[in-house]
């Protein structure tokens, strides 16, 4: 009997998305007969009525659909269906009304492309009704726990480096400190990439306590010995720095405001070694464009993994790339847990080797 699988994507978007879904959309066909259909907006689709899914067909999910950006099913990082937010303000349980529309789909199985947050719902909403559920990781982020890679870092990497790229001649041409705020809720994985492809001076990440006071030694330093501009990587979550504004020798200001963490660093670097400093929040562009072709590779290993996973009759598990292996791992070895930038690791300990300062010793 043929088979219908479900596949959505879930959080927040990034490259690689639509490659995962023509891989998954393929393997089902070619490798075991299957049907897919596609489910729109994450979550949102299945509350819709009538539900937002359609049967995604093979022929028409060519070359292009696997560079393009994005994720052409859409997506979404709101809306816990769990604790939905309703008009009133209130929170509302509406799980039972995706149960109802999973049922009626009539799938055998189900595959969700998200990071930890959307793999935890996503888990919960199906165990009950009783349909196996895969996840297969995506995140810019890459901290989702007990996979190296997540789909999307990749992209994202080459597109924060990219930035240094151009960032470090207009720094170099006015003696500027050029700092690049990059994505990164709760993680330093893009920073130290990027800030070691791209050659950075200075790399701040949530993972590594620093003060302001050891950054602003180190580019003082890089002036006297006669490099006037510096470039600075500072994660969204790097958080501010403990150093009173005192000792910073700058002005007092006020924690990371609206503004971020890469304008609160500029104007502090700016005050403290008398240099001018401009800042450059790289934000959604790490997202949105045309997925590396690492990416892509791992998009289509993972979901291919995925379906396979699902024929083999198992459930409740996450594709992950581990040891330049495509494996699967169970769901709970992944919720609820993060995998931050071990500060310890070959990528910190590459940056120190380098002399990058991480802003804990100048
Ligand atoms: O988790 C991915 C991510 O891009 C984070 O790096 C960032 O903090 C967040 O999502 C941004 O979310 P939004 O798209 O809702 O602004």
């Amino acid at each position: 009997m043929t088979k219908r699988i479900g596949i959505l994507t879930s959080g927040g978007d990034c490259a690689g998305l639509n490659a995962v879904i023509r891989a998954v959309t393929l393997r089902a066909h070619h490798g075991y007969g299957w049907k897919t259909v596609g489910i729109g907006y994450g979550t949102l689709g299945l509350l819709e009525r009538p539900i937002d899914a359609r049967e995604l067909d093979p022929t028409r999910l060519d070359a292009a659909l696997a560079h393009r950006g994005g994720t052409f099913l859409g997506s979404t990082n709101r809306g816990d269906p769990f604790a939905f937010p309703m008009p009133d303000g209130s929170a509302r349980d509406r799980s039972g009304e995706i149960a109802d529309a999973i049922t009626s789909l009539g799938l055998d199985g189900m595959i969700g492309v998200g990071g930890d947050g959307s793999l935890a719902i996503l888990r919960r909403l199906f165990a009950p009704v009783g349909i196996p559920f895969v996840g297969v990781p995506k995140t810019i982020d890459n901290d989702v726990a007990n996979t190296e890679r997540a789909v999307g870092y990749s992209t994202a990497i080459a597109i924060a480096t990219e930035a240094l790229d151009r960032l470090q001649p207009t720094g170099a041409s006015h003696d500027r400190i050029m700092v690049l705020e990059v994505m990164g809720r709760d993680a330093g994985h893009i920073a130290i990439a990027a800030g070691i492809a791209g050659g950075a001076d200075v790399v701040l990440i949530p993972e590594i306590g620093w003060r302001l006071a050891h950054v602003t030694r180190h580019i003082a330093t890089l002036r006297e010995r006669g490099r006037r501009a510096a470039l600075v990587v500072v994660a969204e979550a790097a958080g501010k720095s403990d150093d009173p504004p005192e000792s910073a020798g700058g002005p007092a200001v006020d924690a990371p405001d609206h503004r971020g963490m890469g304008a609160w660093l500029a104007d502090r670097l700016a005050a403290a070694t008398g240099a001018e400093a401009r800042a450059t929040v790289l934000g959604h562009v790490q997202r949105g464009a045309e997925p590396t072709a690492e990416d892509r590779l791992l998009a289509a290993a993972l979901g291919v993994r995925a379906v396979d996973v699902l024929a083999a009759g198992k459930a409740d598990r996450m594709v992950a790339w581990w040891n330049r292996q495509v494996i699967d791992v169970p769901l709970e070895k992944v919720v609820g847990r993060s995998r931050t930038v071990d500060p310890d690791g070959a990528l910190v300990r590459t940056a120190r080797a380098l002399g990058i300062c991480l802003g804990d010793a100048a």
